[in-house]
């Protein structure tokens, strides 16, 4: 087997595998390295997103949402459904199912581009050289012309709740649970948290989620933020803000936690106890020194806008460097790098990086929430519209949330775009092309014609004629005034 190459990868999650996979359609010689190990001992390609978290989560995501739905949902249509119950086993053999194909299929699209998969580990040496250790210990040193660092990210850990693996578990391990269990503590409020917290909860779990914050979702837009929480305690999350934990001790089957709020120290007892609050680039063993790839201050890799490190044709791209822990942010960065490294043309779009909450209601945004436009300076105008008014989202019995749009006061430029209702990702989506191809608010809402009903004309903003006249006309679309309308569903 050869062992020089264009491009050798390091990492085949989603960074790394599109990143080899269009570098071997550039027509360069690539090997992708990989030592991702599942639990099992079986090695696989796809990382953390198609291992142990897109993937994984969002199937057990949809398998709870079902089983929710037949228990809280059928009867208001009219469907009987008594004696709905849940076999934890098949769900989660299903979830496996899902996860293996997709992982055997990066081989399989490994195979169709020409890339050489490597399993095991990958450490790069001065000079270009890559140090592959394969699973069986043999060493073999590659030589690159290119080289792309797609380490990724692994969960934080908190002091004062250390991981056993069994009791106090990570993200990974709240997606094996094999039993649901009678109360999940959850420490972070975040995506992990709600998304995985969410998910035992309408399994049947008591879940209580610790968030040190003292506002809920702090990342989002507070309008939205606001609208979820109602939902969530009304599905029986038991969300603790300004929740700081300063102890958890395992004792035989149960987890005793305590921490400190508002009220004082309090004390919560669970039979497991998953820590997600956050995660931090995975950097180990995979630099020697002298390879001039420096790191900042928080570990990260750094890069400049193109992915460029510090040291001359060493790229790097995904969880491992700034920017959102996104699989699309990081599969964008790779894709533009083996671009780039090919003398193309590349451009990540960072102002239109997406990002959702896979709960029910979904949450979606795009580009800077109103409290962040606020803290700039700059004027803007926002539009809201409810998902009460979408006869689609009525017919689903699912009108609860609203679409809100952020644009600047003076050019209309879209400054953000937010979504809490149902598959508020996928209008969050359609939001994101759309803005990459038109910025104006009010050319992207009037130039594109939608199949009916569908909840889609819900961010598809009209305003009332500001200017005498009393039929809106299509430029009157064109008018971003104060109060203004929206289209509906039907
Ligand atoms: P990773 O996916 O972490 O892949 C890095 C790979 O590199 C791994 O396979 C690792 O084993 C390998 N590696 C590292 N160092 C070496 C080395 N020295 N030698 C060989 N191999 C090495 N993002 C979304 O956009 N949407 C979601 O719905 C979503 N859901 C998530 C749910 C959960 C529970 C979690 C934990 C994350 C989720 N994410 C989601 C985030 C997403 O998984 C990450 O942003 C994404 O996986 C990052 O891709 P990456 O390729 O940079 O890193
Ligand atoms: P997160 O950053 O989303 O949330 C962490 C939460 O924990 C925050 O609310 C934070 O305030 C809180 N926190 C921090 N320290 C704490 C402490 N000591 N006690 C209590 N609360 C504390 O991180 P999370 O949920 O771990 O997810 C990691 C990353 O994975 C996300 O940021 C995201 O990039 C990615 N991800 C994306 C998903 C998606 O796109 N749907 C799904 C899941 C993960």
């Amino acid at each position: 087997m050869a062992d020089s190459f264009d491009v050798v990868v390091i990492g085949g999650g989603p960074a790394g595998y599109p990143a080899a996979i269009r570098a071997a359609q550039n027509k360069l010689s690539v090997a992708c390295i990989d030592e991702w190990k599942n639990l099992d001992g079986t090695l696989a390609f796809g990382g953390t997103c198609l291992n142990a978290g897109c993937i994984p989560s969002k199937a057990l995501l949809e398998s709870s949402e079902l089983l929710h739905r037949a228990q809280h949902e059928f009867a208001a249509h009219g469907i009987k459904a008594p004696g709905v119950s849940v076999d934890v086993a098949q769900m989660q053999k299903r979830k496996a199912g899902i996860v293996k194909t997709m992982t055997q299929g990066i081989l399989a699209l490994f195979k169709a581009a020409g890339v050489t998969p490597l399993q095991g580990h990958g450490k790069l040496l001065p000079g270009r050289k890559v140090e592959f250790t394969a699973a069986d210990g043999t060493r073999r040193e590659l030589t690159a012309k290119s080289v792309i660092l797609a380490s990724g990210s692994t969960p934080m850990e908190l002091k004062s709740a250390p991981f056993d693996g069994k009791r106090i578990i990570d993200s990974w391990g709240a997606l094996e649970i094999d039993a649901v269990p009678k109360k999940l503590g959850v420490i972070g409020g975040g995506v992990i948290g709600l998304e995985l917290g969410s998910v035992w909860r309408r399994l049947g779990a008591e879940v209580v989620v610790l968030e040190a914050l003292p506002d809920f979702l702090a990342v989002a837009d507070q309008q939205l933020a606001k609208e979820a929480l109602t939902p969530f305690k009304k599905q029986g999350l038991d969300v603790r803000l300004g929740a700081k934990v300063t102890s958890a001790k395992v004792s035989g089957d149960r987890v005793d936690v305590t921490y400190t709020d508002g009220k004082g120290e309090q004390s919560l007892t669970v039979d497991k106890l998953v820590v997600s609050i956050g995660r931090r680039p995975f950097t180990k063993d995979l630099l020697a020194d002298g390879t001039g790839v420096q790191l900042d201050e928080r570990g990260f890799i750094k890069v400049d806008d193109d992915c460029r490190t510090t040291a001359e044709g060493i790229w790097a791209v995904g969880d491992a460097v700034r920017g959102p822990m996104l699989a699309h942010k990081g599969k964008e960065e790779g894709v533009s790098v083996a671009d780039r490294i090919a003398g193309k043309y590349a451009h990540v779009n960072y102002k239109t990086v997406p990002s959702v909450i896979y709960t029910a209601p979904e949450i979606a945004w795009v580009g800077q929430t109103e409290e962040q436009v606020k803290a700039s300076g700059r004027a803007y105008k926002v539009g809201v519209f409810p998902f009460l008014a979408s006869g689609r989202a009525r017919a689903m019995e699912q009108a609860q949330g609203f679409t809100k749009l952020i644009a600047a006061q003076d050019d209309d430029e879209i400054l953000g775009v937010h979504v809490i209702g149902p598959m508020a990702g996928e209008l969050i989506a359609e939001r994101c092309w759309q803005w990459s191809i038109q910025p104006a608010a009010r050319i992207c809402s009037a130039r594109f014609m939608r199949i009916r009903p569908c909840r889609k004309p819900s961010t598809k903003p009209r305003w009332p004629p500001t200017s005498g006249r009393s039929t809106p006309s299509t430029s009157s679309y064109f008018r971003f005034g104060a109060g203004w309308l929206c289209t509906i569903g039907a």
